[in-house]
């Protein structure tokens, strides 16, 4: 029987933060065990990511912290790829879409469904910054919401009412970059017309799948997912725009569109095809293999992608005309975090990379508490109590527990050779049919995306172990019938045995311990199930704890720490709490001193910084600074202001930088000279 191909992708992450446990949870994780499970079922896969790198999600968080957006990206794409690689998240690729071949797919595309007369231009009146020149993006945009009155309301969403918007719906619209009221400036723009596709969409949605083959199985599709994207059509689709005027993005490739960019909903998911095609390059495959025939293409993502996944991408896959559609869209709902949302302006997050960070022998730990409560179908909630139960109780305590006995046991009586099975009882001859099962039980689960309830299962092969064990005692019995505690450890080790496949795809370094206790080789999945995966005669090894208990100091610790970091942004939001300790002597390292600012002019082509002429007191150098939003080149000059001296110079821009000026940040994220409260001139030392 052939078996099925599969491209399976994983929602592109913003490459504007780091990753937090909620994204793990509702993504990746899932994302990651399905792709282990197919590759030990011999499928053909690919498993495609990469970081979404364009949006106001990046231009905003590029102001925020003062610097450009390919410095963002540049920094995020590494912190993301590098905790994606320590969390053992398996992807063929981890792309970017500000890569060239990036840009290039995703114009050749836009260009191919410009030509086929897939889009409507329409000029239409978007808002417009006078003083900043430019169209703001709806996220640039805030105001009150009609619905609700919220104040705060962004141009696309209210996020105290959840009401989708659109900035015309704002009462009193400010622009966030200059705080003033926008005017109404008529601008055009190429349009998906999400209307005809209607009926098409509505019948492909509803039936979960259209080929004739398919038909009559139960909808695999879950229901949230159909729920949301019949909500939609019912409203009625309407023509959504596919170009936006900004300067960061893939340009539109078109004569007479200077100044536009693709919108970041149309660019991010192409990102899948730019990345499946940046793998087939460095693996000498053809990329259309992954994207047409009868593959089946996955995308696991969280509840807020839904309708770009399951309407507007598939309208353009359909409209490109040669690519396949999805075959399945696993949503998931959102995780909460200690009885509140995550919420990364208020640092209510615990993030992967600090997780890593602090618990780097822990992976599997995360991995099966995240699964164990993974918001498959309703939102979910982790706390470090429940991590904490569910690895003493469940992973120490059950898998730990029977492994351990099996194997010290094994050690103590045959010096680590697996014993003959005797004669069997009606009881052995359960667990072995039991263990027969399994395979077969967890597979159907990881096939229709139940991997929560897959990896529970697996672990009722733990505990069905546990329970033979405990229920046969054979430490109680070598005295009096060593012959039967000879048969109670070989189905012992069995399932010990089949235990380090099973949880291969859900805990794979756990696993692989098992297996070098057990001295054998990762077969395939097919393999499962058999009660004869080890022979009588077979030496293993001596086991290690697999799993230490968590203390309750671990529990207190990380929940002061989270409150810590939030209370450290309760006076203001978005203050990063305090740094570690550093000592006196590195302190006094630092040589920071009064400076004037005697020239300043701005930096060209770039639009953040401005070229500095200062005096310190014992020299005049040049020094770049990235404050030009916040102060025009003439307001600054005669300014004394703080100085980093010996920082090593760098060239920005062309133009080495000989120091830095010290800025103050506020919760707004605008910046302020840091000068002296008397007229002090340039040269006194700050200490
Ligand atoms: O919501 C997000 O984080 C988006 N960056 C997901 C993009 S998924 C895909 F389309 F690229
Ligand atoms: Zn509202």
């Amino acid at each position: 029987m052939t078996k099925d191909k599969f491209t399976v992708t994983a929602a592109l992450p913003y490459a504007n933060g780091p990753l937090h446990l909620g994204h793990v949870a509702g993504v990746y994780l899932p994302a990651d065990i399905f792709v282990r499970f197919l590759r030990m079922n011999q499928h053909d896969v690919a498993f495609i990511c990469g970081s979404d790198e364009h949006g106001a999600a990046i231009t905003l968080r590029a102001k925020k912290e003062g610097i450009t957006p390919q410095e963002i990206v540049d920094k995020y794409n590494k912190v993301i790829g590098d905790s994606f690689q320590q969390f053992g998240i398996s992807f063929d690729i981890f792309h970017r879409t500000s890569a060239e071949i990036h840009h290039k797919t995703a114009q050749d595309f836009f260009l191919k469904l410009e030509e086929k007369g897939k889009f409507i231009e329409e000029t239409t009146e978007q808002y417009f910054d006078e003083e900043f020149q430019q169209f703001l993006a709806d996220r640039y945009i805030v105001g009150e919401c009609p619905n609700c009155h919220n104040e705060n309301a962004y141009g696309d969403q209210c996020e105290k009412c959840g009401s989708a918007l659109s900035p015309t719906d704002l009462i009193n619209p400010l622009s966030t970059l200059s705080g003033k009221k926008p005017i109404l400036k008529s601008t055009s723009h190429w349009f998906l017309p999400m209307d005809r596709h209607e009926e098409w969409l509505t019948a492909w949605i509803q039936d979960g799948m259209l080929d004739g083959e398919k038909q009559h199985e139960p909808k695999a599709w879950r229901n949230q997912v159909i729920g949301q994207c019949m909500s939609w059509i019912n409203n009625g689709l309407k023509p959504r725009a596919m170009t936006r005027d900004l300067d960061w993005g893939v340009k539109v490739p078109l004569q007479g569109a200077d100044g536009k960019v693709l919108y970041v909903w149309l660019d991010a998911p192409i990102g899948y095809i730019s990345a499946t095609k940046q793998w087939a390059l460095d693996n000498n495959k053809d990329w259309k293999d992954y994207w047409t025939g009868d593959r089946k293409l996955v995308h696991f993502i969280g509840k807020d992608n839904i309708v770009f996944h399951a309407i507007i991408f598939p309208i353009l896959l359909k409209d490109h005309g040669d690519l396949i559609l999805p075959d399945n869209v696993p949503a998931y709902e959102f995780l909460n975090l200690e009885g509140d949302k995550f919420s990364t302006s208020r640092n209510w997050a615990v993030w992967l990379h600090e997780y890593l960070e602090r618990y780097p022998t822990k992976v599997d730990e995360l991995k099966y508490v995240l699964t164990s409560i993974a918001p498959e179908s309703k939102d979910s909630e982790f706390t470090w109590k429940e991590y904490q139960a569910r690895v003493n109780n469940e992973l120490a305590d059950i898998l730990g527990n029977f492994v351990n006995r099996a194997l010290v046991l094994t050690q103590k009586y045959y010096e680590g050779i697996v014993p003959e099975r005797g004669e069997l009882t009606q009881e052995d001859e359960r667990v072995l049919e039991a263990i027969a099962s399994f395979p077969a039980k967890v597979s159907s689960l990881i096939y229709a995306y139940k991997i929560r309830e897959a990896q529970s299962e697996v672990m009722n092969l733990a505990r069905l172990g546990n329970k033979y064990l405990a229920d046969n005692e054979p430490w109680k019995l070598q005295k009096t019938d060593p012959k039967r505690v000879e048969t109670i450890l070989h189905i012992a080790l069995q399932i010990t045995a089949n235990l380090s496949l099973l949880l291969e795809p859900f805990l794979p370094s756990t696993a692989a311990k098992l297996r070098s206790f057990l001295n054998v080789a990762l077969p395939v999945w097919g393999e499962i199930g058999n009660p004869g995966i080890l022979v009588a005669g077979h030496k293993v090894n001596t086991p290690e704890i697999l799993f230490p208990k968590i203390e309750d100091s671990l529990v207190e610790a990380e929940v002061e720490f989270l409150k810590q970091s939030q209370q450290s942004n309760t006076t203001a939001v978005n203050f990063p709490p305090q740094k570690p300790a550093v000592s006196f002597d590195d302190f006094t390292k630092l040589d920071i001193r009064l400076g004037t600012i005697i020239e300043a002019e701005k930096v060209p082509k770039a639009d953040k910084l401005l070229k500095l002429t200062v005096d310190t007191g014992i020299d005049v150098r040049t020094i770049v600074s990235g404050i030009a939003n916040f102060y025009n080149p003439d307001e600054v000059v005669g300014k004394t202001v703080s100085v980093l001296l010996n920082l090593e110079p760098r060239k920005i821009r062309g133009v080495e930088s000989q120091g830095m000026i010290l800025m103050a940040e506020n919760e707004a994220g605008e910046l302020s000279f840091v000068s002296p409260e008397k007229e002090f001139g340039a040269g006194g030392e700050i200490r």
